[in-house]
């Protein structure tokens, strides 16, 4: 990280980790808002307001409340002033309640554990999102009892589930604002002695603190880290701790692109698309209504076996297709783009739609797409538009060429 002063955020700051992360924060000269739910009782953090004055501001918010979360969203602005952002934001707030057996497990206290530990986190890395920079760290405190690959025994279920959501929660962030440069993890912060942790645990609040910042600071590349899909997080006991990396962070990003045809109506384009598709890797996605039956016989004539037809995906609507594809960047190709089709720097996440062959893309959904991302391939004057699979193929060539033809033989 640089050297200027940095704005950073802890929630469930008035006691444990939350508190001691505040402090390191202000000791290496951090503006810092502290969120916490009841300020008038902070007695710890007031303390250290008064002895960093300016430098600390306490603000009410209750995580699993949307209205104080909405009110915390529209307070913030106002504490940050003019042009301010987040550097730094540490979900930390986190509750465990402690008793559950099997056989008398209580609905509401599972789903109270999931609007502290998972959704509350989410939702207000959503709100926030405006207020946080280019380039932040997000870092949700996670939790070992939340990896579905160590879980061996029944125990905590409310906390090892909601911690094992909030792992899914934090995977979706970093794909959110990836494009951003913002970088979101999760992190277990080692067994710490906290009203949470209890007084067997092993680790300090302010050795977990330490630890849990260096960790941080560390996550120099711009690369999307977070926790893995089997709900493993990155470790950091102590100062001399290091994230790992696990294997689904490595594996990164898709390999390939994702490819839109709105509406396509020729049932030979889009045979010739489904081969291409099993040849480079992209995913291919049909947006209904389409001019033919996926059975029909001309999209069989391209020869295409049961394994090339079940990469394709038919939607909807386009609006379905884009939900589920959630593409970072969505470039389109038209007649009607500015930007030749070789100019951007495209990324595996990358998606590209395409119109019908009639029609091309009707101008409220062009409309949609940045005009910095309308495509255009070059062309000689007078000459009707490229075959739409051709259209197709040339885009998805360029895109796996720069990408380095990942998993090519
Ligand atoms: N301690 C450990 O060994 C350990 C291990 C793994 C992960 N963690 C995680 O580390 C984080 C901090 O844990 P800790 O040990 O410091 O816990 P703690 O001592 O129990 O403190 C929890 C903090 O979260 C706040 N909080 C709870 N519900 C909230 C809500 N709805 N809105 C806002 N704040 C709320 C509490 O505020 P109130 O005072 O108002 O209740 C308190 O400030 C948690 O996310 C926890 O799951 C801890």
């Amino acid at each position: 990280m640089d050297m200027r002063i940095r704005t950073s955020l802890v929630t469930g700051a008035n006691r444990g980790l939350g508190l001691a992360l505040v402090r390191h924060l202000l000791e290496r000269g951090d503006h810092v808002i502290a969120a916490c739910r009841v300020p008038g009782r902070a007695t710890a953090l007031n303390g250290l307001a008064g002895e960093h004055p300016g430098r600390l501001h306490v603000l009410p918010l209750d995580v699993a409340d949307a209205r104080s979360r909405s009110a915390f969203a529209g307070e913030l602005p106002l504490v940050l002033g003019e042009g301010r952002r987040i550097d730094l934001l540490f979900n930390n707030a986190g509750v465990l309640h402690a008793g559950e057996r099997f056989g008398t497990l209580d609905e509401e206290r599972l789903a109270h554990s999931l609007r502290v530990n998972a959704l509350g986190p989410l939702l207000l890395v959503q709100a926030l999102a405006p207020l946080l920079a280019d380039g932040a760290r997000v870092a949700n405190l996670s939790s070992q009892l939340g990896s579905i690959a160590d879980c061996t025994r029944f125990g905590t279920p409310g906390y090892s589930i909601s911690k094992a959501a909030q792992n899914m929660a934090t995977v979706q962030l970093a794909h959110a604002l990836a494009e951003r440069g913002i970088v979101v993890v999760a992190l277990h912060p080692g067994w710490v002695q906290t009203d949470m942790g209890g007084g067997q645990a092993t680790e300090t609040v302010d050795a977990s603190a330490a630890g849990l910042l260096h960790v941080v600071d560390g996550l120099d590349a711009p690369a999307t880290a977070a926790a893995s899909s089997t709900g493993a997080v990155a470790h950091c006991p102590g100062r001399r701790a290091r994230a790992r990396i696990l294997p689904a962070l490595a594996a990164g990003p898709p390999a390939m692109i994702d490819l839109i045809l709105y509406q396509p109506e020729i049932p030979p384009n889009t045979g010739n698309a489904i081969r291409l598709c099993a040849n480079t890797g992209a995913r291919l996605h049909l947006v209904r209504p389409l001019g033919f039956d996926m059975d029909d016989r001309q999209l069989r004539r391209a020869g295409l076996d049961y394994h090339e037809y079940a990469r394709v995906v038919v939607h909807d609507s386009l609006e379905a297709a884009l939900v589920a594809i959630a593409p970072p960047r969505l470039f389109a190709l038209s007649a009607r783009g500015q930007v030749r089709y070789d100019a951007p720097r495209y990324r595996a996440d990358d998606a590209f739609l395409f119109g019908r062959e009639t029609a091309g893309l009707p101008g409220d959904v062009l409309a949609g797409v940045p005009e910095a991302h309308r495509l255009a391939l070059p062309m000689r004057p007078g000459n009707r538009s490229l075959n739409l699979s051709n259209a197709v193929a040339v885009l998805a060539y360029e895109a796996w060429r720069q990408l380095g033809f990942p998993g090519a033989a």
